[in-house]
């Protein structure tokens, strides 16, 4: 796996227009070092909202391409999936729904089924280096069903043979985009003035830039090529860019 070194990649995001996934989109967007990346949804957005300045005046929007998927489609021996994940280098997945929110069969549809689907074909596909959005109360062991679906649904991620995979476990992300993402814009406002010091959030912005940063940095343990990062180490790690 030499992604560190490499100054020419490609990527695809699936969950792109969700509250974290435009972070991630603006963080690859100001990465130069990524050249090609292909959005994976059901639906396009003004990526740019320059009438909102959200975005950094380095950004370059133009590596970027919209590709609204039949996601009905999506199953593991997909052709039409197979054909559209190959040749990427890197591929993250921050497609999720609130499982408060939506039935049982399409939670685990969205959450587990297309998740491995994706980073089978994809890795079939040539793709070395995973990212998925976990979350801080995803575990094995939790009290919380949900919690421990998501968990199980790591550890079956992490039994697919890839050179890389990464997991992100953040708490609450704190977001504009999407109306707040899947907190929503009063649970943002709320964790922003509550949790000030970061225990249980962290901000959307820091997230994108961890993951895409991540690309470029040694895997955590040369020996596992799972690799699991907390909401606190997001958040050290933003820390650090600041200084
Ligand atoms: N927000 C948080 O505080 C937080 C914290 C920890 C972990 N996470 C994790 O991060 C991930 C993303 O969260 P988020 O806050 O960004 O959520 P979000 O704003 O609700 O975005 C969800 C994304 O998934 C897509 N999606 C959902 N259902 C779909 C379907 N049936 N077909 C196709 N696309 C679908 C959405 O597409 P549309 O835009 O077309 O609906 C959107 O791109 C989730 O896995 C979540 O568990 C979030």
């Amino acid at each position: 796996m030499d992604a560190n070194s490499d100054n020419n990649l490609s990527a695809f995001v699936f969950g792109y227009t969700g509250g974290v996934g435009r972070c991630i989109v603006n963080a690859l967007a100001v990465e130069p070092r990524f050249k090609k990346v292909t959005l994976f949804g059901r639906r396009t957005v003004d990526l740019e909202e320059k009438d909102k300045k959200s975005t950094a005046a380095s950004a370059d929007f133009t590596k970027f391409t919209q590709d609204v998927v039949d996601f009905d489609k999506l199953t593991e021996d997909s052709e039409y999936f197979a054909e559209k994940l190959k040749g990427f280098d890197v591929g993250i997945y921050a497609l999720g729904v609130n499982p408060l929110k939506t039935d049982e069969e399409t939670f685990q549809r969205t959450t587990r089924g297309w998740l491995l689907a994706i980073a089978k074909l994809a890795r079939d596909g040539g793709c070395r280096h995973f990212h998925r959005m976990s979350g801080a109360l995803v575990n094995e062991n939790s009290w919380w069903k949900f919690g421990r679906f998501g968990g199980e649904t790591d550890a079956l991620l992490g039994k697919i043979s890839y050179p890389r995979i990464s997991i992100y476990k953040p708490a609450t992300i704190l977001t504009e985009f999407n109306s707040g993402g899947m907190v929503g814009p009063r649970g943002v406002s709320v964790m922003r003035l509550l949790d000030r010091f970061r225990w249980w959030s962290v901000e959307g912005e820091t997230v994108g830039q961890f993951l895409v940063q991540n690309c470029f940095t040694k895997p955590k343990d040369a020996n596992n090529s799972v690799e699991v990062f907390t909401n606190a180490e997001i958040n050290r790690w933003g820390k650090l860019q600041k200084k």
